[in-house]
């Protein structure tokens, strides 16, 4: 018998969504500790673009030989499990993959992955919901974490509140005790108020933190008072501190078990689960193409 593959999205060249190719790659089996995942969900996230594009290539944080693997986030199923891992073939889990330098990515069929990175996904929540948290939901908790606790009474503006990531921070740090305002276009107004912050298109300097998920950079370290805490979302290019305000970035990290609380949250109905429209993999640039136009809310997701 002739060795197994399966069908997963790369890009050899990075020139944008025409450069992605769907390619046939080997199987591989799951050694200790790991496990096999048959793919059923995998989002298109803005860093999949900066892959696509070459933008992380220029910044010499990729040099595959042959192809670089795409997608960060993911939902499947249990395929097969390595030894040591309590986890059965067909248990229902999410999981996320990070850093920019791999063969392999959640754009496939199958994923090999450590069992301690992935969580399983509760019964009344669906893969393709389960399937945009990960990412998002665990960058957004650990920028909470770099926050810090807030001074009493105190006052975080979060910069695209109504993206991915900002949507997540705004109700994790109204629970860490944040004051919370969500800046975002003013079409968004409901959503952000939604979360139970307040809103505006237009920020005043002067807060007590920042969390820029929109990427303001600069704009976004000058709405911070002085002293207060700055967190951003580019680990690569922080803005330069001034003023004593304390410059952070988050880079976010695998957590099985935090990821664990968000897909119960999530399935609870305390956290947003936003998909704009499931697509299948052979139609990968075309999502590509949509996500570049911005303004999408909620995710495309691709399903191998
Ligand atoms: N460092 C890490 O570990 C890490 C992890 C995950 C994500 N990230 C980064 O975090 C950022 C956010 O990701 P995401 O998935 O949340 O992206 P997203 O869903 O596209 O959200 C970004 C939001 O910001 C809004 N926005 C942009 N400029 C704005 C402005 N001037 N005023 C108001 N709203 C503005 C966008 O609105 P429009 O769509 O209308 O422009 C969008 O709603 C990305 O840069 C991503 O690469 C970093």
């Amino acid at each position: 018998m002739g060795t197994r593959t399966f069908r997963t999205a790369v890009v050899r060249t990075p020139s944008g969504p025409d450069a992605i190719e769907v390619i046939d790659v080997p199987q591989r089996e799951p050694g200790p500790g790991e496990v096999r995942v048959d793919v059923a969900a995998a989002p298109v996230n803005p860093v999949d673009l900066g892959v696509v594009g070459g933008f992380f290539h220029s910044l010499g944080l990729i040099h595959q030989p042959h192809h670089t693997g795409l997608g960060w986030d993911f939902a499947g199923v249990v395929a097969a499990a390595g030894a040591g891992v309590d986890l059965a073939v067909g248990t229902r889990v999410a999981g996320l993959v990070v850093g920019f330098d791999r063969d392999f990515g959640t754009y496939a069929e199958q994923l090999v992955v450590p069992a301690a990175d992935l969580a399983v996904v509760p019964d009344n929540l669906d893969l393709v919901a389960a399937a945009t948290v990960p990412l998002n939901g665990l960058t957004a908790a650990q920028i909470v974490d770099l926050l810090g606790d807030p001074p009493a009474g105190g006052r975080l503006l979060v910069t695209g509140a109504a993206g991915a990531v900002g949507g997540y921070v705004v109700p994790l740090a109204r629970d860490r005790g944040w004051r919370v305002t969500g800046l975002a276009r003013a079409e968004d107004e409901e959503f952000v108020r939604g979360l139970g912050a307040d809103f505006t298109t237009a920020a005043e300097p002067g807060w007590d933190a920042v969390a820029d998920a929109a990427a303001l950079q600069d704009r976004g370290l000058a709405l911070v008072g002085d002293g207060g805490v700055f967190v951003g979302v580019r680990p690569n290019a922080h803005p330069a501190a001034e003023r004593g305000v304390t410059v952070r970035a988050v880079e976010v990290h695998a957590d099985g078990v935090r990821l664990a609380d968000l897909l119960a949250r999530t399935a609870a109905g305390e956290l947003p689960a936003r998909v704009h429209a499931v697509v299948p993999l052979d139609r990968v640039a075309d999502a590509h193409r949509e996500t570049a136009k911005g303004g999408v809310r909620g995710r495309y997701v691709l399903r191998p």
